[in-house]
């Protein structure tokens, strides 16, 4: 297995901060499988206790609409007189910096990748990502656009065949998201991966909220469960799901009912709003619609638990 890979980011075996999990030196499947429960205990044992939640993680399968909540989610955030810093770590699609309203994309963080690496020469001007703590005034602006209090970074888009790997990729977000260090009215919000991809990366390693975004489907919701169980493994224990697309007031009931039974809890509702899909379809930002203003209740909801403890 790479070096990369250790959920603790250390360089190797008995270097500062292993747990001795064994993960790296796992060979055999049940090596691997033993030494996961080693981690999965771990970071149990050691879950974060309250605290402000500032790192959010926007998780589900693919199409739920993760992009969409974290837009809507974003400019409430935003017009409530925070700062979101919204982290875009999908890999295709491209028209997030858009729905959020912004010009244009900045440099992709994957260009960064030489500093991950031990073999190549870190490029000049890519030092601020290794800083152990990472203000957003760190970011050089070619890697961050802001616009009137939105900002926004992306991992990169794979462009060409054989472009490199995603876990690469991953290593960056992952390394970005535990070494910033946001105040008082920061928050980040990642727009993750589809399905469990960030989470056997360890992306969602350092974030203090895990967001499930659940659409009316049987997959989605045993999703929600996994992302539960995984979040736990993780030393995450705020996770909650946020219902999108729902068709109606008795799905939502039927929806809030199936997911408590895999022990999630519901933290609101987005119905299906036609304005979005039209938006969506346009690639334009969502506006006025009737789901940002269904929001607004759970971005508040989430900012009392920002402000102080658990969900
Ligand atoms: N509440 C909603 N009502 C109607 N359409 C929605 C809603 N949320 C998302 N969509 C649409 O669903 C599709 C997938 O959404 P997207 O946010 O891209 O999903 P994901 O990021 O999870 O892959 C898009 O066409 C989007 O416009
Ligand atoms: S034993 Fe575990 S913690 Fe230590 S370096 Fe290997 S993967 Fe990381
Ligand atoms: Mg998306």
């Amino acid at each position: 297995m790479g070096i990369f890979h250790c959920p603790f980011g250390c360089p190797h075996f008995e270097a500062e901060g292993c747990i001795e999990c064994g993960l790296c030196l796992a060979t055999t499947n049940e090596e691997m499988v033993e030494a996961s429960k080693n981690v999965r205990a771990y970071l149990k044992a050691h879950a974060m206790e309250g605290g402000p939640v500032r790192k959010i993680a926007i998780c589900g399968k693919g199409g739920v609409g993760k992009s969409t909540t974290t837009t809507l989610m974003a400019r409430v955030l935003k017009d409530q007189g925070y700062t979101p810093l919204v982290v875009d770590t999908d890999e295709s699609n491209p028209g997030l910096y858009r729905a959020l309203g912004l010009p244009n994309t900045p440099k992709p963080l994957f260009n960064l990748m030489s500093r991950f690496s031990y073999s190549e020469t870190p490029e000049p001007g890519t030092e601020w990502i290794m800083l152990p703590e990472i203000n957003l005034e760190d970011i050089p602006r070619e890697y961050m656009v802001s616009d009137q209090g939105m900002n926004f970074v992306m991992v990169g888009k794979i462009e060409n065949p054989f472009q490199g790997c995603a876990c690469s990729m991953a290593d960056v977000t992952r390394s970005l998201v535990a070494r910033l260090k946001l105040k008082d009215k920061e928050i980040l919000l990642i727009d993750t991966e589809a399905g469990l991809e960030s989470f056997g990366r360890g992306v969602e390693r350092s974030v203090d909220l895990i967001l499930a975004v659940v659409e009316p489907s049987f997959e989605s919701m045993a999703l929600a469960e996994r992302i539960v169980y995984m979040a736990e493994g993780m030393g995450v224990d705020r996770v909650g799901a946020l219902l999108n697309k729902v068709s109606s007031k008795a799905m939502e009931e039927k929806m809030i009912l199936e997911l408590k039974k895999r022990k999630v809890e519901t933290l609101g509702t987005i119905y299906f709003d036609a304005d979005v899909l039209e938006a969506g379809f346009e690639g334009n930002p969502p506006g006025n619609t009737r789901a940002q203003a269904e929001m607004e209740p759970i971005a508040k909801l989430l900012l009392n638990v920002i402000q102080q403890s658990r969900v």
